[in-house]
């Protein structure tokens, strides 16, 4: 099966259609200020490593106002810098030093939730019932004879139910609002036009300033059943909420006709601005529905990111992304980690299935032996990035980082651990701070050895300035991989099976042929030039292991 190439109705400014777009967790960056988190300025000192890289864009999770109860996806004010961050003085200079040094950038945009901290929250708080205040979000009254009960029973993504009550002035029985994520973050109510036009606002203010795309959080949860009926739910709501189909609050169509403003919002600038859809929807067919060509440019392949490593798995997934995208015009986009699932090599290699969102700590079941992570870990990003299409890297992946398992306790920081009793380890275990210099304090993360999460004392083995120039090395095969694919046009050309069945997964693209090794035995290689390889080879190729090669 050949499928065709995700450019054939590219124009040749629509850069997205193949860029690589590395995820920036602002928080565990770099940390100019010495507080432990990261900052702005942290960033526009470190980003010459990122053009260096080889890297298109850069996509940075949220920097906005916030009390940071969901490290910054609750934002109380969306026009503004964190002091944690610095100033918007710190983004325009760290957006020009990204521009000047051939980098786009793309933000994060929140619409799903404010934070209770947000001006619009207070002021519903303080308003009575049936204001206009109240209408920006989603409040009802409860069930039971004094309204004692939640509006219906749906369950927050980290855990716990999706309704808290209001406290009340006048001694009536308090409204409830409703928080699919932490009771930090009531929903917005995206059917009244007041919410959509302040984000055509908010979207317009980063746009002014020059950012290329907005990364667009949670956009499968924004318009909900207009009756809010109860879920009859089969299963536990998957971690981050990948919308089971026929779930009240997910994946509903009404989120398309805000795309499509959104979309005309964006179109109304010039240099190609682009937005990213984070709907954790499936089937592909019907995420393919996000892109297309009216709504949103891309949207993240969270099906390829949770494909076991089983060959026909894969196979199936990469037929499946190339086939729906192109379906719309769209390209498909490739992503392994991000800052809210296991990191990729650790997850690929747990003798279990994998938990997601749930993360994995030190008591977990079927933890992976690490140096079978570690090799499955670049095979997999070697096949990745011969795809075709658009492809994200998660910032220390290009290191080889494992996920961190052993976070005491008290230095947990996410929802998810805190709302389940420490039941779900959640998602610190993929944010601990970079390590740039074996040696430095914090390993060059900050300058004070101050990090808001523990870094293991093997951190420095993977630090940045250890693997610079090293073949062998995780950085040094990211930087290779990257190059060879620009110089041979991979993520525009098209992707064929040489063989449709087994353990290896042999695929060409374009004039490069992609070996990957899903067997517990080597294979023999064909002949020809190998342009990159995952570990080092003799004539075949181990298990757990990708190649790149020019046959003739
Ligand atoms: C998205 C973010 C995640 C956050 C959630 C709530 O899924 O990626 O980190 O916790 O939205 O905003």
């Amino acid at each position: 099966m050949t499928h065709p190439t995700s450019s054939d109705q590219a124009r040749p400014t629509e850069w997205w259609r193949t860029a690589v777009i590395y995820q920036i967790y602002p928080r565990s960056f770099a940390d100019a200020s010495g507080d432990g988190i990261g900052d702005l300025a942290g960033i526009t000192a470190r980003l010459d490593s990122l053009a260096a890289l080889g890297v298109d864009a850069i996509w940075l999770s949220p920097f906005y106002t916030s009390p940071q109860k969901d490290a910054g996806y609750d934002v109380a004010d969306f026009t503004d810098v964190d002091p944690l961050f610095g100033t918007l003085a710190d983004f325009d200079r760290m957006l020009e030093r990204a521009h000047d040094l051939g980098l786009r950038v793309i933000v994060d945009i929140v619409p799903n939730h404010t934070s209770d901290a947000h001006a619009w929250f207070q002021a519903a708080r303080a308003s009575a019932p049936g204001s206009p205040e109240r209408a920006r979000y989603i409040v009802r009254d409860g069930r039971g004879p004094e309204g004692e009960l939640p509006p219906n029973n749906w369950e927050s993504v980290f855990g716990g139910p999706a309704w808290t009550r209001l406290d009340t002035t006048d001694g009536s029985p308090g409204q409830w609002y409703l928080h699919l994520f932490d009771s930090s973050q009531p929903d917005l109510d995206w059917t009244n036009e007041e919410v959509r036009a302040e984000f055509d606002r908010i979207l317009r203010f980063w746009l002014d300033r020059g950012v290329d795309g907005f990364r667009v959080d949670v956009a499968h949860g924004l318009a909900k059943h207009p009756d809010l009926p109860d879920f009859v739910i089969s299963e536990d709501i998957d971690s981050m909420g990948a919308a089971q189909m026929g779930h009240p609050a997910w994946a509903q169509q009404g989120v398309h006709e805000i795309w499509r403003r959104w979309r005309s919002v964006v179109d109304e600038y010039d240099g190609d601005r682009i937005l990213t859809a984070e709907a954790w929807v499936e089937p592909l067919s019907e995420m393919a529905a996000w892109v297309r060509p009216d709504e949103m440019h891309q949207a993240f392949n969270f099906p390829y990111l949770m494909t076991p490593w089983d060959a026909d798995a894969v196979r199936t997934v990469i037929d499946d992304s190339l086939a729906a995208f192109a379906s719309v015009g769209a390209p498909s986009t490739w992503v392994l980690s991000n800052h809210d699932v296991i990191r990729h090599p650790s997850r690929l290699a747990l003798t279990v299935p994998s938990p997601q969102g749930h993360g994995i700590g030190p008591d977990s079941p079927g933890l992976p032996d690490p140096a079978v992570a570690q090799m499955r870990g670049r095979a997999a990003t070697l096949l990745m990035l011969a795809l075709p299409g658009s492809a994200y890297l998660f910032q220390g992946e290009e290191l080889g980082l494992p996920e961190v398992l052993d976070i005491p306790a008290d230095r947990r920081e996410d929802p998810t651990f805190h709302r389940t009793g420490g039941e779900r380890y959640g998602r610190d275990g993929c944010r601990v701070p970079l390590p740039w210099e074996a040696d430095a304090p914090a390993f060059g993360f900050s300058p004070s050895g101050e990090s808001w999460l523990p870094q293991p004392g093997w951190w420095g083995e993977y630090a940045r300035d250890r693997q610079e120039g090293d073949r062998e090395s995780s950085l040094e095969l990211y930087r290779a991989a990257l190059a060879a694919r620009r110089e041979h046009g991979l993520a525009s050309a098209s992707l064929s099976w040489e063989t449709t069945d087994g353990d290896v997964l042999i695929a060409r693209v374009g004039d490069v042929m992609v070996v990957c090794n899903l067997s517990t035995s080597p294979v023999d290689l064909p002949a020809g030039e190998v342009i990159a390889a995952s570990e080092r080879l003799d004539d075949s190729l181990p298990p757990n292991a990708a190649a790149w090669l020019l046959t003739t």
